[in-house]
């Protein structure tokens, strides 16, 4: 649906940033420049002749700030949401597939997955809140891979300056995450100048994020090393959950910095497309500039925030809990070789086969074994680390990436430059040296049985 009051606005104010970028309006009649900050000083009247009283200045008038005049009243946002009924997923096929819902679901549960995966595949439009910017419009956008909620090629951009003290994320500028796209070109964002450190973040899958979200945060503390086996240690990522307000372990994103699905969701409908909500109430300014937002920004925030029922970050968020992990693919006697060398390599230290889920009385969720190949801590990775710090997340240390589902998520690495897991585990530095020095010691048959295993998980 367009509601044309909204494009009226919108190509009025195209219209008139590139009239006044090309062409600067003429100074009002009667306005005075002002002096340049270095003319010179006028002479001293003789001191014998009384100098005339001096005029009144004119009045200096400020330079126009149009963005007061241009900055149209707010309007609520239209977030039609059109309820999908069935049909209803699989429930409990013999043989999952990617994408399919976790095993034994109640109905209700699968008309909220159903639900919220309209949501997730749902492309948002400005009349809804997107933007005024964003990197894509819709979650599916950079989540596909295998099916609605894989990994995807698509990286986005993340910034900041290293300096002899530490890493400043250029808060004040627009970082550290860049959004590429926006709803008007005049508010488009940039890599600051300011920037000297540029990286890339390759999409990840979202499957299975409810069975990782129930792993109790001591069953990932227990992995933590006090003295090094091989060089591997690990850290927790203590995060401040968004939602709760508590202390919990960080596991989801490529330095663990979210730990809980919803304030995942919330982050990514807020800094991925632009759609304000209640964890994330206020709109990123282009590069930080107040006056381009005011320019740009037509909804009222926040944006994802209906008066009844829940908001869509909220089904979003019900969707990639309820989506089950990634199915393994049937073992062969080349993938059974390289299990065993995948654990002779030392590479079990980190990306631990699995983890189980803590009681729960949903019986989805109770006491699960999750086959996700990692101990979700962060590892110093030396010099394949991205150099962004996200606390607690130092410039080395990045999350062990879960192995699930490697076969439907390349490319491979937290800027997506390796395009096959030779590449991938070749760049393994820091911590994981030793397990690398291992892995490149095998012949190329072994490497070929490591592969084959991985691409069953
Ligand atoms: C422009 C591409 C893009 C869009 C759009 C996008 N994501 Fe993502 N997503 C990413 C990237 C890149 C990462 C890895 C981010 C990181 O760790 O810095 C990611 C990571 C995630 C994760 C963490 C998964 C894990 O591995 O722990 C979740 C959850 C997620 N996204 C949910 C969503 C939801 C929900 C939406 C829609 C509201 C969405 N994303 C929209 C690119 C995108
Ligand atoms: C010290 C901990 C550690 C050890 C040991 C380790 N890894 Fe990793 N692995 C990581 C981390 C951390 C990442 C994510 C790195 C990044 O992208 O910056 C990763 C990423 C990967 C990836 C890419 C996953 C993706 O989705 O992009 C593969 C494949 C992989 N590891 C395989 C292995 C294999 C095989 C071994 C053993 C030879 C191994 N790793 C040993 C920590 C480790």
């Amino acid at each position: 649906m367009i509601n044309a009051r909204l494009i009226g606005t919108l190509a009025l104010v195209a219209a008139a940033s590139q009239v006044s970028a090309v062409n600067p309006p003429p100074p009002p009649p009667g306005a005075s420049k002002p002096a340049p900050m270095n003319a010179p000083m006028a002479a001293p009247a003789p001191s014998a002749i009384k100098p005339a009283p001096a005029p009144a200045p004119a009045p200096v008038k400020p330079v126009v700030d149009d963005s007061a005049l241009l900055a149209p009243a707010k309007q609520p946002a239209l977030r039609p949401h059109v309820l999908i009924k069935p049909p209803m997923p699989r429930m409990n096929p013999a043989k999952p597939l990617f994408g399919d819902p976790l095993p034994g679901l109640t109905t209700a549960q699968l008309e909220l997955f159903v639900d919220g995966k309209a949501d997730f595949e749902k492309t948002e439009d400005v009349e809804g809140g997107l933007g005024p910017i964003f990197n894509e419009s819709s979650c599916v956008a950079c989540h596909n891979g295998g099916a609605v909620g894989g990994a995807s090629p698509r990286n986005v951009t993340r910034f900041g300056r290293v300096t002899a003290t530490g890493f400043d994320s250029l808060d004040a500028l627009g970082g550290s995450l860049l959004q590429d796209q926006s709803i008007l070109p005049a508010a488009r964002e940039f890599v600051p100048r300011e920037a000297n450190l540029v990286v890339r973040r390759n999409s990840t899958p979202v499957f299975g994020l409810g069975l990782m979200e129930a792993i109790p945060d001591a069953a990932i503390l227990a992995n933590v090393r006090k003295q090094p086996v091989d060089g591997v240690t690990g850290k927790a990522a203590m995060v401040t959950d968004v939602v709760s307000g508590q202390t919990r372990v960080g596991r989801f994103g490529w330095k663990a910095q979210q730990a809980t699905v919803l304030g995942f969701a919330a982050d990514a409908y807020a800094n991925e497309m632009g759609v304000t909500n209640r964890y994330f109430p206020k709109e990123n300014a282009p590069n930080g500039d107040a006056a381009k937002l005011a320019k740009s920004d037509f909804i009222q925030d926040p944006e994802d925030a209906p008066a009844t029922g829940l908001a869509d970050f909220e089904k979003v968020a019900n969707f990639m809990k309820l989506l089950g992990p990634p199915p393994q693919a049937p073992a062969t006697a080349s993938s059974n070789a390289g299990k065993q060398l995948f654990a002779s390599a030392g590479c079990v230290a980190c990306h631990v086969p699995s983890l189980l889920t803590g009681p729960n009385t949903d019986p989805a969720f109770d006491r699960k074994e999750v086959r996700l190949y990692s101990d979700l801590l962060l590892h110093d990775m030396g010099s394949l680390g991205d150099g962004i710090v996200q606390a607690p997340a130092g410039p080395r240390e990045m999350r062990t990436a879960p192995l699930w589902g490697l076969r439907a998520s390349a490319p491979y690495l937290h800027d997506g430059r390796a395009p096959n897991v030779d590449a991938a585990i070749a760049a393994h530095d820091g911590e994981a040296k030793v397990s690398r020095d291992r892995y490149l010691k095998l012949t190329p048959a072994q490497k070929k049985q490591l592969a084959d295993f991985l691409m069953t998980l």
